[in-house]
């Protein structure tokens, strides 16, 4: 038997994250388990993770007596949108899915926020099961509720808190990823020791991204990363306080993605935004210089960039649409130790100057 590291979230709706090699074969009677009461699945993919897996899930879901549709969708984040969501619905209502049938998600964050959304939505809220397949979702978005799609005018711009039922995590699926991808999503992991958690930046410091993807130190990695999430998912559920310090890198990161017309991926824009305001904070005399070198040391050994391409200018616009901005206000999170973050609130004209500082060769 394969080990098993079960993480518990008490969340509103409390569930466990169940992370293991070989987990997949399990999904049928870990599901029925949590959701007895379920009949009828809609195993959720792209046309990518529902190639590579949806038959494993299917089989062990029949086995498990519960009868099976899917929704399959072009992968991307150009399809989580309004379009796919639709289709998603009245799939759902076509099939005659019950308020008390379920969906699971098969897939990256796209998968899991569309699923989660339509999961929030469909008869005004139905169970559902994350089977997360990157890096990224498998720390991150598969875990505190967050669901959404976009819309033309930005990213997860409509969505929901709804919490799965059940997360499961087998990082055997890690193999077929694009390497690319697979460092990417370690940008987020690097972000949670920078937040709160040295024994992990401890950890990293000793591997790097080949070993990581090929190895066996990642289901423990993946197991610190949400037993971290779940601290703030826990204490803050709706993000209007502590979980903030979860967007590390993010308000600048996602000014370097719109900057860059999504061209740069989200991890790497999340490793330059964390590498930006580090430095910031260290000219500020807020942070010691340690912590800068640690950073950089990481984000080198995990394949990750660190040197922004853009202007200030152009940085600061892209910056101030991103949707964490409340009022006059926006909220960074600076480092201030190794293993150590604070929120930073700010008027937006201080932004600016900030930036300027950040990208300042002194
Ligand atoms: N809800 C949240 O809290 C939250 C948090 C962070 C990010 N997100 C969202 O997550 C999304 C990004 O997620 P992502 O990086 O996982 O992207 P993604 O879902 O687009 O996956 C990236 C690519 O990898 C492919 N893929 C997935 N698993 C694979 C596997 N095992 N082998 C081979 N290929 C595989 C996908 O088909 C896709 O082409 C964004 O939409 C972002 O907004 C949500
Ligand atoms: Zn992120």
């Amino acid at each position: 038997m394969n080990r098993r590291i079960t993480v518990h979230i008490e969340a509103s709706r409390p569930y466990d994250i169940i992370i293991g090699r070989g987990i997949l074969t399990e999904s049928g009677e870990r599901i029925r388990t949590v959701l007895p009461k379920v009949q009828k699945i809609m195993l959720v993919g792209d046309d990518i993770t529902a190639g590579l897996y949806g038959k494993n899930v299917v089989d062990s879901l029949t086995e498990a007596g519960f009868s099976v549709v899917q929704f399959i969708f072009p992968q991307g984040e150009a399809n989580k949108n309004i379009t796919t969501f639709a289709a998603l619905l009245e799939e759902l209502a076509t099939a005659g899915l019950t308020r008390s049938d379920c969906i699971v998600a098969l897939g990256g964050g796209v998968v899991g926020d569309l699923a989660g959304f339509a999961a929030a939505c469909f008869l005004r809220g139905i169970d559902f099961v994350q089977i997360p397949t990157t890096v990224l979702a498998a720390v991150d978005s598969s875990v505190g509720g967050k669901t959404a799609v976009d819309l033309s005018c930005g990213k997860n711009l409509a969505g929901a808190f709804h919490q799965p039922s059940l997360v499961l995590c087998d990082p055997d699926v890690f193999a077929t990823l694009p390497h690319r991808i697979f460092s990417d999503g370690c940008a987020e992991i690097i972000k949670y020791g920078f937040i709160s958690d040295p024994a992990l930046l401890e950890k990293l410091s000793h591997t790097d991204v080949y070993k990581l993807q090929a190895g066996d130190a990642i289901e423990e990695i993946l197991a610190d990363c949400v037993r971290d999430k779940a601290v703030y998912v826990t204490a803050d559920e709706q993000d209007r306080g502590i979980r903030q310090l979860l967007n590390l890198g993010h308000t600048i990161g996602h000014g370097v993605e719109a900057a860059s017309d999504f061209a740069v991926s989200h991890g790497s824009a999340v490793a330059i935004g964390m590498h930006l305001v580090t430095c910031g904070a260290v000219k500020k005399g807020i942070c010691p210089p340690e912590t800068l070198q640690l950073l950089e040391k990481l984000l080198a050994a995990y394949d990750l960039p660190m040197v922004c391409p853009f202007e200030t200018q152009t940085l600061y616009s892209a910056a101030l649409s991103d949707k964490k901005r409340a009022g006059g206000m926006i909220t960074l999170v600076l480092p201030t130790a190794v293993g150590q973050s604070q929120l930073f609130p700010m008027p937006v004209e201080e932004l600016l100057p900030f930036l300027e500082l950040c990208l300042s060769d002194i």
